[in-house]
């Protein structure tokens, strides 16, 4: 074979990244060195270095370790790596390997190095047992989003090759594991030392029926998961002459076309992609992770910090995260001081409101915490001074974290991985160039207006958005409403959160923006049954001001009344209809409204409604007669 069919087929063989995670002295270093050294994809002059410093500090045969550790020193003084990668290849595959080090500072090393990766090695000392660090590396990988655990349990000749002693650890690590989201775990007795099952199968194992490490690495399942959209955070505007501008950045996911329309955010403009100049010259495409120069077809103000993003799935915008934070720093966590926030190409000022919880690697479970300490992994609330382009880690892996810089020493004091936002601007009104997201879709209007309609159906019509606390009577009182209105003659809607999450929104949860899209959508619905001339009615918790105040929006200011259907947490608790309370009190249900989860009560609602106090009846007498004082009803 030429060496240009070999690199031809070396480009298109499949590639597998992992990450290998172990403790000091687990022997990962050993393993990494020989796997290297026994699949021959170490180079003759590095394995003669290596033998010869073998020999030179008196040791017998080869320190395997030396292959891998060659960068000890720079990373023992923090100079520049904590994460080194290591390329390999087998007739059958390539292989990237983060190699993050095994010292204390391992989950910094690990957040770093693992979060392309589509499986981790995570090594467990056959003499020690599983302890709480392989817990952590497991939980670590999983938080960072690899669904694949290879548990390489390594030092098997120090416990005598011992079947017994391979399975008390499987079945701890298994029963730990189910806790976590892997979807392949695989446990492998190995001896890096002696390279048993590292390479090729060990005679001394036969008990053990399984691949080794290397024929694990070649056939394991690849990342399947769908490419994340395109996201394109602009790093420098590109003006040599007056009628050149370029946009200059790294693509951080997804790929982008000459001709394909992007949203330029947060400005919410839509353009089309002009031109692309790669490093090797004008090209009409490129993809996640090329830095390339962008040209627009319109000619937009656009800076540093800004972003274009594929016009149908937009990022959120948001000036507060929930995330889940690893800590890196010596320095605890301080909430409510500044940090720097860095993300993609923003650096924010922020801070820390709150600490959900902390996650006890041991159990996984839930912990009430004042601070994060060193490698120590929490939930937490960050407000930004300005909001941020950002998608959910899960979407995104690059628009999906940040790190969070101490603003004095300047050291990453922690990593985040965005979970969700509170109270998202998502930028959904695109404008520019007469399109509208999605393609080419142009508004269209029938001969049927609003007076016709309003005629017809004797009323104008309105949406009544009740909002307030689950339990707290809004569905009782939509209901009641609407029994009087159709016995009244006018023709109306009840939209409930119950209802509808069973039908048009039972792909959403309870989340901050699965309930902010939860109430974007009743919102548009709303408005087209106003269009249709209905009076809506809608019972939903609602619990965030600024979904409200874009409900209104979508709606129009003058066919939207907000009503707070009022009654105190200890009132709804005590009614507790749906027997919800009693389970959210027991942990059972997430993020529930009024006990995990905030409610944020209208400031000036239209109708402000006690419904501790007042019967359904009176309730519907103080709705009716607003709805009279607005003028709704028409009687002619
Ligand atoms: S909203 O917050 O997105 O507006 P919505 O009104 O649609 O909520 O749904 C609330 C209903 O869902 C509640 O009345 C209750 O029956 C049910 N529910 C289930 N889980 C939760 C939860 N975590 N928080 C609040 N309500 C919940």
């Amino acid at each position: 074979m030429s060496e240009r069919e070999v690199m031809d087929r070396l480009q298109r063989a499949e590639i597998l990244r992992f990450t290998t995670a172990g403790s000091v002295d687990d022997g990962k270093s050993t393993l990494i060195g020989r796997l290297l050294h026994d699949s021959k994809a170490a180079y003759e002059d590095q394995i003669a270095a290596v033998r010869e410093a073998s020999e030179r500090s008196g040791q017998a045969g080869m320190d395997l370790a030396l292959l891998t550790d060659g960068l000890k020193a720079e990373r023992e003084q923090r100079i520049t790596i904590d994460v080194a990668y290591r390329h390999f290849s087998t007739p059958t595959r390539r292989f990237i390997i983060a190699d993050t080090p095994g010292h204390e500072q391992y989950t910094r090393n690990m957040a770093t190095g693992a979060s392309t990766a589509d499986l981790a090695v995570i090594l467990i000392d056959a003499t020690q047992g599983v302890v709480t660090q392989s817990k952590r590396h497991g939980f670590i990988a999983s938080l960072l989003g690899i669904r694949q655990a290879a548990i390489a349990v390594n030092k098997m000749d120090l416990v005598g090759y011992s079947q017994a002693a391979f399975e008390t650890i499987r079945e701890e690590y298994a029963a730990f594991a189910r806790g976590i989201a892997f979807r392949h775990l695989t446990f492998i007795p190995v001896c890096a030392l002696h390279g048993d099952n590292v390479v090729r199968r060990s005679p001394r194992m036969p008990w053990y029926g399984g691949p080794s490490l290397l024929e694990h690495l070649e056939t394991a399942p690849l990342g399947t998961d769908a490419p994340p959209e395109f996201r394109f955070p602009v790093q420098y505007v590109l003006r040599p002459t007056a009628d050149f501008r370029g946009y200059c950045g790294t693509i951080a996911s997804g790929e982008v076309r000459v001709g394909d329309e992007v949203a330029l955010l947060p400005a919410g403009r839509l353009t089309r992609v002009r031109r692309i100049l790669g490093p090797c010259g004008e090209s009409d495409h490129a993809f996640a992770p090329q830095s390339v120069t962008l040209c627009l077809e319109d000619d937009l103000d656009v800076s540093r910090g800004d972003m274009l993003a594929h016009p149908t799935a937009l990022p959120w915008l948001a000036h507060e995260l929930v995330a889940t934070l690893i800590w890196m720093d010596t320095e605890p966590l301080r909430l409510r001081r500044p940090y720097l926030v860095k993300q993609t190409t923003n650096l924010a000022r922020g801070e820390c409101l709150e600490l959900a919880c902390r996650v006890n690697p041991d159990t996984l479970a839930r912990e009430a915490a004042d601070t994060l300490r060193l490698n120590e992994i929490g939930q937490v609330w960050v407000r930004m001074l300005r909001p941020l382009l950002c998608d959910a880690y899960e979407q995104n892996r690059q628009t999906g974290s940040f790190i969070l810089i101490d603003p004095v020493s300047h050291f990453t004091a922690g990593a985040g991985l965005i979970t969700g936002v509170c109270h998202p601007q998502r930028p959904l009104r695109l404008v520019g160039n007469g399109l509208t997201a999605g393609g080419n879709l142009t508004p269209q209007s029938g001969q049927v207006g609003p007076a016709e309609r309003a005629a017809l159906l004797r009323q104008r019509p309105m949406t009544l958005w009740l909002t307030g606390l689950s339990g707290a009577g809004k569905s009782t009182l939509a209901y009641a409403l609407e029994q009087r209105l159709v016995a009244a003659g006018q023709a109306c809607v009840v939209l409930d959160g119950d209802n509808v999450r069973r039908g048009l929104n039972r792909d959403l949860g309870f989340s901050p923006q699965d309930r902010s899209e939860n109430i974007r959508r009743i919102a548009e619905v709303s408005r087209l049954f106003n269009e249709a001339g209905l009076i809506a009615i809608t019972a939903f918790i609602s619990p965030y001001r600024e979904d409200r105040r874009q409900a209104r929006e979508i709606i129009g200011e003058d066919r939207f009344l907000e009503a707070f259907v009022d009654a105190p947490l200890d009132e709804c608790e005590r009614r507790d209809s749906k027997g919800l309370y009693a389970r959210a009190r027991a942990g059972q249900i997430p993020e529930f409204t009024g006990i995990s989860a905030p409610y944020e009560p209208p400031e000036t609602p239209d109708l402000h409604l006690d419904s501790a106090r007042g019967s359904p009846e009176e309730l519907v007498g103080q709705v009716w007669k607003h709805l009279l004082q607005e003028d709704i009803f028409l009687y002619y």
